[in-house]
């Protein structure tokens, strides 16, 4: 037999194999591929006479035996494929699918318990007749320390250390610029300014249980005519019981903030023992929520308000410190590291 005659006898012979190619037929087909293009397969085989060829028919044989391998590699891929169909088709034949099955249930998540505590201290500001606004987390230390009666060179600057970006830029460390920022842009013709303004704000601090670089502020405002330390009590005292109970009672001490005079810490009665001493209230009684007092007139004027005729107060509270208070949370790493297992605890 010549070459072309083995090389036409394997094609017929292959292709009559693979005709009747089948699923049951699957390993024998993948053998027979082996078998005959293999690298030890029977057209290497035949192959190997070339080289008793002359110059003149090589090139002719050559031509043919690629074509044979492209015609038998093309009806092996075929064959595959009707296979691979099959399977399908079987698997798919089989298959029930029971639409009855409950789903997977999804998850459901819950709004940050910070972001809670924010927006019902909003609601009741809202329901006082107070404006939301927002601030800059980045500020100018111009209007989070100089507006607010913080020249350069003030020692009290040192209560709250930060992160400057240049000399004159800085994370703000509290939210009383804000303050600032809305009484410059207020038209007193249309009554007196009320404004609450929540936000994160940032120290220079070493985090514990109690302290973190950054962490949220509810500022508020009030300027107006003859607003007095009796409308300041007022506010508070309502904040405080409808955030800690019907029943708590306020306190204000004495205290300094270089934006305020007089200045004030404000204290609730305790929630959990109703004023006796326990643990939550250190057995004092009492816990400290906030800081206020009545704007400085100089906090005025440099806002262009005449502090003979306007007076305001302003207030500004840690919204970790009123949710830890609340829901007797004891590590304040718990708001921010993202634990869905500390989220879900608040469910709102
Ligand atoms: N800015 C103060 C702080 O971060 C809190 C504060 C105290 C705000 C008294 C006020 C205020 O508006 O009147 O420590």
């Amino acid at each position: 037999m010549t070459i072309q005659d083995k090389l036409a006898e394997l094609r017929h012979s292959t292709l009559e194999k693979l005709k009747q190619a089948n699923l049951e037929k699957s390993k024998e087909i993948q053998d027979l591929r082996v078998e005959v293009l293999g690298k030890k397969g029977s057209l290497t085989e035949i192959l190997k006479g070339l080289k008793d060829l002359s110059a003149e028919e090589r090139p002719v044989i050559g031509k043919y035996v690629n074509e044979v391998r492209d015609v038998l590699t093309e009806a092996f891929d075929n064959a595959n494929a009707l296979i691979e169909e099959e399977k399908i088709a079987m698997q798919l034949a089989s298959e029930t699918i029971d639409v009855t099955l409950p789903g997977k249930p999804v998850a459901v998540g819950n709004r940050h318990v910070l972001t809670q505590t924010a927006e019902e201290l909003e609601d009741i500001f809202l329901g006082m007749g107070f404006q939301v606004v927002d601030g800059f987390e980045v500020e100018k230390d111009y209007y989070n320390f100089e507006r607010m009666n913080l020249p350069k060179d003030h020692p009290a600057r040192d209560m709250q250390d930060t992160f400057y970006i240049t000399e004159e830029i800085l994370l703000r460390t509290h939210t009383s610029p804000v303050q600032a920022r809305t009484m410059d842009q207020h038209d007193f013709s249309n009554g007196p300014l009320k404004m609450v303004s929540p936000g994160r704000v940032f120290r220079r601090d070493t985090d514990d249980a109690t302290h973190s670089h950054q962490f949220h502020q509810i500022e508020g405002l009030v300027v107006g005519e003859n607003i007095s330390m009796g409308d300041l009590k007022g506010t508070l005292q309502l904040i405080s019981q409808k955030m800690f109970g019907e029943d708590r009672k306020i306190r204000l001490r004495p205290s300094y903030f270089p934006f305020t005079e007089p200045s004030v810490e404000v204290d609730v009665s305790c929630f959990k023992c109703g004023g006796e001493g326990c643990n939550v209230c250190k057995k004092t009684g009492w816990i400290e929520i906030l800081g206020a007092g009545m704007v400085h007139p100089s906090v005025l004027e440099m806002s262009g308000i005449d502090s003979e005729k306007y007076s305001g107060f302003a207030f500004g509270l840690g919204q970790e410190r009123i949710a830890m208070l609340r829901y007797g949370i004891n590590d304040i790493r718990g708001f921010y590291q993202g634990d869905a297992r500390f989220s879900e605890q608040f469910k709102g």
